[in-house]
């Protein structure tokens, strides 16, 4: 049985969840002007990378009292950086409800060996976050990209906390309303809502975030890599352009186009509609057939980032191998690639929706999607 093909194909099949699409107006020429074979700390070089850091600053609204760091290894160079400098000063609460908050858990716990209460939820749900007690440290995920559950918004957080929140916002920041005075430490890479490229991360702090690194002296070595502070003080110049070991100016020059692309889309405002507008295409085709749903159970905490879905249909016997056939099924038609669910996490499929993809791409894929769906119970009921 053979059923038939839309009419329509997505202009570009690219959802994957990192590293996610370039924005729609990117080619490599626009990268002419890198300051390749130059040092990084000649005055070009400079520039650009405290174009990069004030750039962040003015779209993402981030206070002028909150510094700014172009760090290495992407967000989990950032993150790991902020556990081994900041954490051990006193208890800390580890929220975790997806396969990367629950890698930072490991961090502290097993690798750090930290007082830590750990407080994690199934794939699909979230922690309460009414039981949080804010003298401690707290260590969260914005948006879990691997269950496509955020929090909601920044309420839940104390005001006048005395530990410090430290936030991995990796797949939130560009697409999400972040509250900077909530958030001591907040962390991304380039690779994702606006579909730069990897290899840096950036890290946020606010001045409790810088006060505790300059009053604490963790117990265990740190790399260089790690070294935020020399004799007490702040390396301010990391939070300048002056990085700690050497970037790359090309991973740069394509971060200051998406700045700009984010710019003439209207910025922070523009993106977070932007990826509104396609989460709310998939989250309306969930709503309109009853074989598919999203993971996340409650609405309030859906992400518009990434979108993770799963297959509802008694029909299916083995809901791992249906996903992948799926998923697959689209790749080959060049209709959406890299939409499998991540490796740690339920089955099914995950949609990236962040603001470089364009909503009339997500609203062509999805009657392919239930084209790949109906094939899919076809040939399962064929060869049963
Ligand atoms: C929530 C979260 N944290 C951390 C990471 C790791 O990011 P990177 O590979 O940029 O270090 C990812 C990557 O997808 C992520 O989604």
């Amino acid at each position: 049985m053979t059923i038939e093909q839309p009419a329509t194909r997505p202009a570009n099949p690219r959802f994957s969840s990192g590293p996610c699409a370039k924005p729609p107006t990117f080619d490599l020429t626009k990268l002419a002007d890198a300051a390749l074979g130059r040092s990084h700390r000649a005055a070009v070089g400079k520039g650009k990378l405290k174009a990069a850091i004030e750039g962040t600053r003015e779209i993402l609204g981030i206070p002028a009292d909150y510094r700014i760091g172009i760090v290495p290894a992407s967000d989990t160079g950032a993150v790991e950086m902020a556990l081994w400098s900041l954490l051990g000063e006193r208890k800390v609460e580890m929220l975790a409800w997806e396969s990367f908050g629950s890698g930072w858990v490991t961090d502290v716990v097993k690798q750090l060996k930290i007082d830590a209460e750990v407080k994690t939820a199934d794939y699909g749900q979230i922690v309460d976050l009414a039981s949080i007690d804010f003298s401690n440290d707290v260590v969260f995920t914005w948006n879990g990209t691997t269950s496509g559950v955020r929090v909601p918004n920044g309420d839940w957080i104390a005001k006048d906390r005395k530990g410090l929140t430290i936030c991995d916002a990796t797949s939130a920041a560009f697409a999400m309303d972040l509250p900077w005075d909530k958030l001591d430490v907040t962390t991304f890479s380039w690779q994702k809502v606006l579909g730069g490229e990897a290899a840096h991360g950036m890290l946020i702090l606010s001045p409790r975030a810088v006060q505790r690194l300059e009053n604490y002296t963790p117990a265990w070595p740190l790399p260089k890599i790690f070294q935020l502070t020399k004799a007490g003080k702040l390396i301010e110049g990391i939070f300048t352009g002056a990085t700690i070991n050497t970037p790359s100016m090309l991973a740069v020059e394509d971060y200051l186009f998406a700045l700009d692309w984010a710019r003439s889309v209207g910025g922070l405002q523009g993106l977070i509609a932007r990826a509104d507008s396609n989460a709310g295409a998939v989250h309306a085709f969930c709503d309109q057939n009853d074989w598919i749903g999203n993971l996340a159970e409650d609405a309030a905490t859906r992400s518009n980032t990434s979108v993770c879905l799963k297959f509802t249909d008694a029909r299916i016997q083995d809901g791992s191998a249906f996903a992948k056939a799926v998923a697959k099924r689209l790749e080959a038609e060049n209709i959406a690639l890299d939409i499998g669910a991540y490796r740690d996490a339920p089955a099914g499929l995950r949609i990236w929706c962040g603001g470089t993809v364009e909503t009339s791409d997500i609203e062509a894929m999805l009657p392919w999607l239930a084209w790949a769906f109906e094939t899919e119970i076809a040939s399962q009921t064929e060869a049963a």
